[in-house]
């Protein structure tokens, strides 16, 4: 049986992950480190925990100490590196754990695999360390121009990773995805806070004339495109994974207050974000003609995704208190209880 060996996986992302290829692959058994920073939420995989094929261990990737042990113990076959601070907006406001985890904690793992062997390091990076662009589309030899304390320490992580791979052989492989969306993302990022506001009859703060364009991916299509890479990809590549959905944000806010019945007098523009990426764009023949495409179609998913919401109050409620709601009521000068 094969171990996989997957950080980060109590968040977003990094838990959609988990469940699809435990799902998917009835011959991989997957150990999952996480710090269980404010993102990461042990709730986002309460139906697995028991499963014998998973293991949790409550740790720091840029803890030598701790990913040590985990390679001697459990002697992973490959690494899928999905932990990382990851709010462009944080960033911002205090930079320093990005580039502890964001870059560090890749150096931590990588060295790890260097010495102890992996058939396989997949580093999961970002379509934001190529920068912002007006027209066209980045592919994956284009230069990186990352320009927000994230996608700075991303583009670091995914430089180092690549190192690894010319200087000491390591297998390495890199994906850069765009927006992901889905069930269970901390409810900060734009879809999940617009979609709980909405819900909790709160203000939707769009940014700045809210025409900053994102591509959008729904999260399975990501799990499903790095499976894919894994059996397919190339040591020392990289991929552009998109879902092929270019909108600016406020047609993603007018779609989420179309499907909840909800007024368009909850918009609310806010101070634009500084430094603000106009628009993303991935080229993604590469990863085309190797095979995959997004299977959901982004009306059909984003619905799923509002309806999810919908259905998990009991999941959001206790996260937008406490930490959360401090973080929002200083971030966006908006106060943000409405009684
Ligand atoms: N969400 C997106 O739209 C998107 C798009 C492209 C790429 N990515 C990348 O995918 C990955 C996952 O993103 P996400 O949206 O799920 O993020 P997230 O913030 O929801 O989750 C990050 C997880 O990493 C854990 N973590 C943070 N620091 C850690 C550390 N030092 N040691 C161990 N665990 C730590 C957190 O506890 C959390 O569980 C990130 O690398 C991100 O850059 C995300």
């Amino acid at each position: 049986m094969k171990t996989c060996l997957i950080t980060g996986g109590s968040g977003f992302v990094g838990s959609n992950f988990v469940r699809h290829i435990l799902h998917k692959d009835s011959d991989c058994r997957v150990i999952n480190v996480d710090k269980l920073t404010y993102a990461g939420n042990p709730a986002n995989l309460c139906d697995i925990e028991n499963d014998d094929r998973y293991t949790f261990v409550h740790g720091d990737i840029c803890d030598p100490e701790i990913i040590g042990e985990i390679f001697r113990n459990e002697k992973p076959d490959v690494v899928i590196n999905f932990a990382a601070e990851t709010h462009v907006d944080r960033s911002i406001g205090s930079p320093d754990d990005f580039i502890r985890t964001d870059v560090f904690g890749v150096f931590t793992l990588l060295e790890a695999s260097k010495q102890y062997g992996v058939s396989l390091f997949l580093q999961v990076s970002t379509d934001e360390v190529y920068g912002s662009i007006d027209e066209g589309s980045f592919q994956e030899h284009d230069q990186l121009l990352p320009s927000s304390p994230y996608s700075a320490s991303k583009a670091g992580g995914d430089r180092l990773a690549y190192s690894y791979y010319v200087t000491y052989n390591l297998p390495v492989i890199i994906t850069r995805a765009s927006n992901n969306y889905g069930p269970n993302q901390y409810p900060e990022k734009l879809i999940p806070l617009f979609v709980t506001n909405a819900l909790e009859n709160r203000p939707l703060p769009v940014y700045g004339d809210g025409k900053n364009v994102r591509d959008w991916l729904f999260v399975n299509d990501h799990c499903s495109a790095i499976v894919f890479i894994i059996k397919n990809g190339e040591n020392g590549e990289v991929y552009n994974v998109g879902g092929s959905n270019e909108l600016m944000n406020i047609e993603i806010t007018h779609s989420i207050l179309e499907h909840l019945g909800k007024d368009e007098e909850l918009i609310q523009y806010v101070e634009d974000r500084k430094g603000h990426d106009f628009r993303y764009s991935l080229d993604c023949s590469k990863l085309r003609q190797l095979g995959w495409e997004p299977e959901h179609s982004f009306p059909e998913a984003l619905a799923e995704t509002v309806d999810w919401y919908k259905s998990n109050e009991k999941w959001w409620k206790p996260i937008k208190s406490g930490e959360f709601r401090n973080y929002y009521e200083k971030h966006y000068k908006l106060p943000y209880a409405n009684e």
